[in-house]
Parts: C-alpha cells; structure tokens; sequence
C-alpha cells in the first residue's frame, strides 16, 4: 500500500508560488520585485535565470541586498519608466485581488513599484486567502508627527492601532518614517477605505492595495500551486 503524499509544509508552498512566478518573468526585460520571506524564495529561484534578465527593480533595501548577493543587477525606479511585471508577497488577499501589504514594513516602496508595473503578480501561501480584508492588523506607514492624531482617527472607525517596534523603540522603515499596525477593521470597501485614508495628513502610504491590486495569485496550497486570475 503507498502512503498519500505528504502534505506541502508553508515554507515549501512559499518556495514552490516563488518559482512558479519565474512563467510571468519577461526575458531581456527589467523584472519588479517586492518583500518578504516569499520574495526570497522567488529572488533565489530568479537568480537561476540571471542571465536571461537585465535585473530588478526592488521595493526595499533587504530585497536589494538579497538580489545583489545573488549576482542580479539593481535598478532604480526612476531609471525605468514601466515594468512588464512585478511579483510580490501579500499579508492578505481577497477573492477579488485587494491585498493587505506591509508586514515586512516596505509597504511604500511596493506600492510605487507596483504603480509603474503593468500587472501585479502576487505569490502568496493559502492561509493569506480571505473573504474581507481586516483580520491581519493593518499596516500604514505614516510620518512620526502625525502619528497619535492618526491612531485617534482609527479609534473613530472602530480601529486599535499601535506603533511598531523594534528592539523597543519605534521602527524606522527605508524611507525614514514609522508604521502602525491596526486591528478590528473589517475592510468591506477596499477602494473607498484606500482613498479616505491616503487623505489624512501625515499618512505617507496605507497597506491596502486596492488601485495596486493583484491581476493574478499563484496561491501555495497543500497539494500544489493554485492559479487565481483577476478582472
Ligand atoms: C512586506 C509585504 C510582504 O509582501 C508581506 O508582508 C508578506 O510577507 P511574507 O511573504 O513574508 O509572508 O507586504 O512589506
């Protein structure tokens, strides 16, 4: 009797999206490149192709550090006017392609490099897949002065939001700024929720990804890599 496949473990899913994501990559061409423990499976399995890419546009200065250390050249995004593609993890992701980014804290830098890419492919493991946005604690990226009048503004919308820290003291994210996290949204209106809140004074960037959604998720599942496509 043979005994049934063993189930893919999250760190074989992450690896598993981050090399099929190498099917979306445009030969010759400069490729986008987001954050995250699932980007560094997709940044390993691109280095197997460095030489059939001209390199990468990165979102942060730890995904720079890790193409660079695996022989691929780094761009700067105003030194490309458009990506053919940019691939990148997700914190959550709905049935429609809205993403909660910025769990790694470079929520900026992603969604700008999002912005000049033509489609967002996102790699993802099955447990990011959701109904509403909301449940993982949302992070917004915001200047320090503004930040207790911004978590004042949460609390109006029935949000519990906190500064992020490292080693005890607020994190300061590649671009000079602080993040907080809130929790207890429920996130019905994704697009509606990005506009009001890109709107409050000193918030630098919000971490849905409503306008910069996903076209396609290459979502890890147990069994294999399932193919979400969006409208
Ligand atoms: C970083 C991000 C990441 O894409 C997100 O946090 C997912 O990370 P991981 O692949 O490690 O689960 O938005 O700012």
């Amino acid at each position: 009797m043979t005994s049934p496949a063993t189930p893919l473990t999250q760190d074989q899913m992450k690896a598993q999206v981050g090399f099929a994501a190498l099917d979306y990559v445009s030969r010759g061409e400069i490729v986008g490149v987001g954050t995250g423990s699932t980007v560094n499976k997709f940044i390993d399995a691109l280095a197997t192709i460095k030489d059939e890419i001209k390199g990468a546009v990165s979102s942060s200065v730890a995904s720079s550090e890790r193409l660079r250390a695996a022989g691929i050249p780094v761009f700067d995004s105003n030194e490309v006017e458009e990506l053919s593609v940019y691939i990148d993890g997700a914190d959550e992701i709905d049935h429609r392609g809205h993403m909660i980014k910025g769990g790694g804290a470079a929520l900026t830098r992603e969604k700008i490099v999002a912005a000049q890419s033509r489609r967002f492919v996102c790699i993802a493991d099955a447990s990011k897949l959701v109904t509403t946005l909301g449940d993982f604690p949302l992070p917004v990226e915001v200047i320090p002065m503004a930040a207790r009048r911004i978590i004042r503004q949460f609390a109006r919308l029935g949000g519990e939001a906190q500064v992020r820290e490292k080693d005890g003291l607020p994190l300061v994210t590649d671009n000079g700024q602080h993040i907080i996290d809130v929790s207890g949204l429920k996130i019905i209106d994704p697009r509606a929720f990005e506009v009001e809140v890109s709107q409050w004074p000193g918030v630098v960037t919000v971490g849905v990804f409503a306008y910069q959604k996903a076209d396609v998720c290459l979502l890890g599942t147990p069994s294999g890599v399932e193919v979400l496509q969006f409208d």
